[in-house]
């Protein structure tokens, strides 16, 4: 590749031996500068490496004279000639790391205000494999501009490029169209908060901003483009999380004439793909495992498990009936379970280890733990044996499969509570048992959801993946009389307890989406107003069709050994949802509101 442009014939990170000889001019950031007293050395710094520059006054004392001034971060132009380094003063950890150039021109191009944290040391010592350093996030992202300029961000920002180069090249081979859909859109209910845009020509009328292109991707289908892809920012208004932001990004994929498995396997190929080309990472297993929602909630507590390792939950609420424990009983007597884990080689935890872990438990709205550890010799410690009998313990412990050596750890309390404590607990104790390898990535699909869950807030049915899902043929029936027991065709990935991406077979026929739309408790009138268009369009011959959409954040999180997708965003908001670089959101003025027809409430003014 050239990247020779008229302030440099070459980049920081290119020259090598064979370019010994050359007359060369680069441009780039001052790196580092070390003054040794008679020569002055300067590391030249840009987005492909470091190449080191002499100044030598017996050689230009022009150049010499402004590298005495040059500062960390000040822009430059060298122009000099690319000679072999001394035996013994290469550097091995440099692509250029076997020659330098000797300065005979020097321009200072712009300098530079000292930046807030260090750049340059950061640089050095990543490049001998050194630790990155820790700066306030804060400032990090109001001056994100000098952040990525670190080597970690440009390299997560340059992974971000290649993976998203690797989606676009399979699709294409594949037959996709990219097709944009519009920012502006109608606002519809699709789970989360909606961001709203008011309209200046129509007073009183808003336009939202995009929560996915679900129904857009669905109507390009009826169109028949048949297969459809995008790279889609998608804006949500709900509570942030380390990995959720208010505007993200999705890999956004439709099919027609596809069922489940169509889908499942494009996006496993490609995954494939991706991985293999852009990383060193291993994939656990393939084909990618298949777990069901139903085990997945029952095994791991969630439904996005972290497959790299086993320790599975395991469900004792019939045994716990057994015995007087008052924990267990008054659980079970509020209709709660009691659940727990096999914490293998853990019987010799400390007091002050279990305090910890219950400690933790408690964080997370846990009552307590209870213990139960098997010494060597199979002798068992635990507040249970004074309630139940020796033959009631054992029950528990082969349900659990206990071992001497292990530690059993239960939750007594709501299905919801124990899953919640013990799926964070099994991640907790996987990374204290180090059974975690980084370089791994355990891949894996939940499959089988129901197509509807009870929403006890709202008192209706609710979708559990979007009102868009089909369901399993042979339970069409069951709309009218058990619509918590179909089964959706619905699928979502996940990796390493991500969930990454989710998408289903779809619905193509108006009268059954109708009724899906009745089901949630919405009267014809508001079907009519929010999706009648939908409806409309699928009685003009919607091809059946289906699709998903990969969380392309998460998974570069996942591929940069990242763990908030705000290291791999070039700029993304805080936690609170704030833009600390430009300052938004911000107030407006009044002619602006005014023309948008709006007002603020005067308790809502800040
Ligand atoms: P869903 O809502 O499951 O499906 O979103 C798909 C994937 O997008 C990612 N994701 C997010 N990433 C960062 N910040 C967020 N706030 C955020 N919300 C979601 C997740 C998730 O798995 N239209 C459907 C897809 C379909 O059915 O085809 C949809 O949007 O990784
Ligand atoms: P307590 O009855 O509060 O003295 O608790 C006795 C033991 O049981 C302590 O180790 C608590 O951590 C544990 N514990 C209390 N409530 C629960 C619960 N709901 N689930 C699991 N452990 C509990």
């Amino acid at each position: 590749m050239v990247f020779e442009v008229h302030y440099r014939t070459h980049t920081c990170g290119e020259l090598n031996e064979s370019n010994v000889g050359q007359q060369v001019t680069l441009s780039g950031w001052i790196n580092r500068r070390r003054d040794h007293g008679g020569l002055v050395f300067l590391d030249v710094r840009d987005r492909y490496g470091l190449t080191q520059v002499i100044c030598d006054p017996e050689r230009s004392a022009e150049a010499y004279r402004l590298a005495s001034e040059l500062r960390a971060e000040y822009v430059v132009q060298v122009t000099g000639t690319v000679v072999r380094r001394l035996p013994g003063t290469e550097n091995p950890h440099l692509s250029t790391g076997a020659i330098e150039v000797v300065a005979n021109q020097m321009a200072v191009l712009n300098p530079s205000r000292t930046p807030p944290f260090p750049i340059g040391t950061e640089v050095a010592r990543t490049a001998t494999g050194g630790e990155s350093v820790q700066v306030d996030e804060s400032l990090r992202l109001k001056y994100r501009y000098l952040d990525l300029r670190r080597p970690k961000m440009r390299d997560n920002i340059i992974l971000r490029h290649r993976v998203v180069k690797a989606m676009r090249d399979y699709l294409d081979e594949r037959g996709f169209l990219e097709i944009e859909t519009p920012i502006l859109m109608k606002s519809t209910p699709e789970g989360a908060r909606d961001y709203l845009v008011p309209s200046r020509i129509y007073e009183g009328e808003f336009y939202a901003l995009p929560q996915s292109p679900q129904q857009l991707k669905q109507l390009l289908m009826v169109a028949g483009m048949d297969r459809y892809f995008q790279i889609a920012r998608c804006f949500r208004d709900e509570d942030q999380r380390s990995d959720r932001q208010p505007e993200f990004t999705q890999l956004d994929v439709e099919m027609a004439f596809v069922a489940e498995e169509d889908v499942m396997a494009l996006i496993e190929g490609m995954l494939i793909f991706l991985i293999e080309k852009t990383t060193t990472k291993r994939i656990k297993e393939r084909p990618f495992p298949r777990v069901s929602y139903k085990d997945a909630m029952a095994r791991y507590g969630t439904d996005h498990p972290d497959l790299r390792f086993d320790l599975p939950l395991v469900e004792i609420t019939d045994l716990a009936a057994a015995g007087n424990f008052g924990v267990f009983k008054s659980a079970l007597a509020a209709s709660g379970m009691v659940k727990g884990m096999r914490v293998p080689d853990a019987a010799g935890y400390t007091r002050k280890e279990i305090e910890e872990l219950t400690e933790f438990a408690r964080m997370l709205g846990a009552k307590g733990l209870v213990t139960l550890a098997i010494n060597a010799t199979g002798e068992v410690k635990s507040p249970l044996t004074k309630f139940m009998s020796h033959d009631e313990v054992q029950a528990i412990i082969t349900r659990s499969a206990g071992k001497p050596g292990d530690l059993l750890l239960f939750v007594a309390d709501s299905a919801k509570v124990c899953n919640d404590v013990l799926y964070r607990l099994r991640v907790k104790l996987a990374e204290r048992l180090k059974l975690i390898d980084p370089n791994e990535l355990a891949l894996g699909w939940v499959v089988d959801f129901p197509l509807f869950h009870y929403d006890e807030d709202l008192q209706r049915y609710d979708a559990e993946h979007n009102p868009f899902s089909g369901m399993d043929d042979a339970h069409v029936s069951r709309l009218e009389i058990d619509p918590l027991n179909i089964r959706a065709k619905q699928y979502d990935i996940i990796c390493n307890g991500y969930e990454i991406g989710g998408g289903s077979v779809r619905i193509n026929v108006a009268e059954l989406q109708h009724k899906v739309f009745a089901l949630m408790n919405m009267s014809d009138e508001q079907i009519k107003e929010q999706f009648g268009h939908m409806l409309e369009a699928f009685e003009y011959g919607a091809p059946p069709h289906g699709g998903i959409a990969l969380g392309i954040d998460r998974l570069i999180m996942l591929l940069a050994d990242e763990d908030s997708i705000r290291q791999v965003i070039a700029f993304p908001k805080t936690q609170s949802a704030l833009d600390l670089l430009m300052g938004a959101p911000s107030p407006v003025d009044d002619k602006q509101l005014r023309e948008l027809h709006l007002q603020l409430r005067p308790e809502e003014k800040k």
